[in-house]
């Protein structure tokens, strides 16, 4: 399985996404990436991770970029023996409930299905409402808890999903 293969997908044919592109994240988006990273999440990943992430093998790391250049999301994933795992998905603020969220989890289903990946799976903050929901309808669902997973404390739920989907995703 190689993720490194760049590819730009011109996303005008989608409704409400008209212009978006959609492509592998390489070292000049890591700053805007962070950016919204650290407006996204309460305990949020340095620079550096997302640094040392991009270009790696066994990654599948994307970003969706608007008509403007501005970063409307992005998603960063590592792969192994059939699992992928979704490190970081977000959107920016701008952008939510316009469908990017979902565009950027059915480029991974694609990749799942293509690399004849087994499971996906991540984990969730009980009280992330709004992306425990999202991720319901992509089909996961609870396959564990990992005791206070995060560095503020608080679980994590353990989300997963079977390639394919058990319903379309
Ligand atoms: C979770 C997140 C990535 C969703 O991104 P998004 O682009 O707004 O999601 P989409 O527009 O693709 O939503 C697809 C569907 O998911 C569900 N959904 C998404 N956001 C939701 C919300 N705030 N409340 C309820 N349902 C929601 C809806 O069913 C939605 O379809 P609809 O808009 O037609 O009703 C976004 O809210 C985000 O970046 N949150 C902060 C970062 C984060 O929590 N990431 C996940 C960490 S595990």
């Amino acid at each position: 399985m190689n993720a490194s293969l760049s590819s730009l997908s011109d996303l005008s044919g989608l409704s409400g996404l008209s212009g978006l592109s959609l492509r592998e994240a390489v070292p000049s988006d890591v700053d805007d990436v962070t950016a919204l990273e650290n407006r996204a999440f309460p305990v949020p990943w340095k620079r550096a991770y997302f640094a040392a992430e991009v270009g790696e093998p066994f990654r599948f790391n994307r970003v969706v970029r608007d008509p403007g250049g501005s970063l409307a999301g992005y998603l960063f994933c590592a792969f192994a023996a059939g699992e992928i795992h979704v490190h970081k998905i977000a959107v920016s603020e701008t952008w939510r409930r316009k469908g990017v969220a979902r565009l950027l989890m059915d480029d991974l289903f694609s990749f799942a299905e293509r690399t004849a990946s087994d499971v996906i799976y991540l984990e969730v903050r009980p009280s992330n409402t709004p992306a425990r929901e999202f991720y319901r309808t992509l089909g996961f669902s609870e396959s564990g808890r990992r005791r206070r997973y995060y560095v503020d404390g608080e679980d994590a739920l353990v989300l997963s999903v079977p390639v394919p989907p058990p319903h379309p995703a």
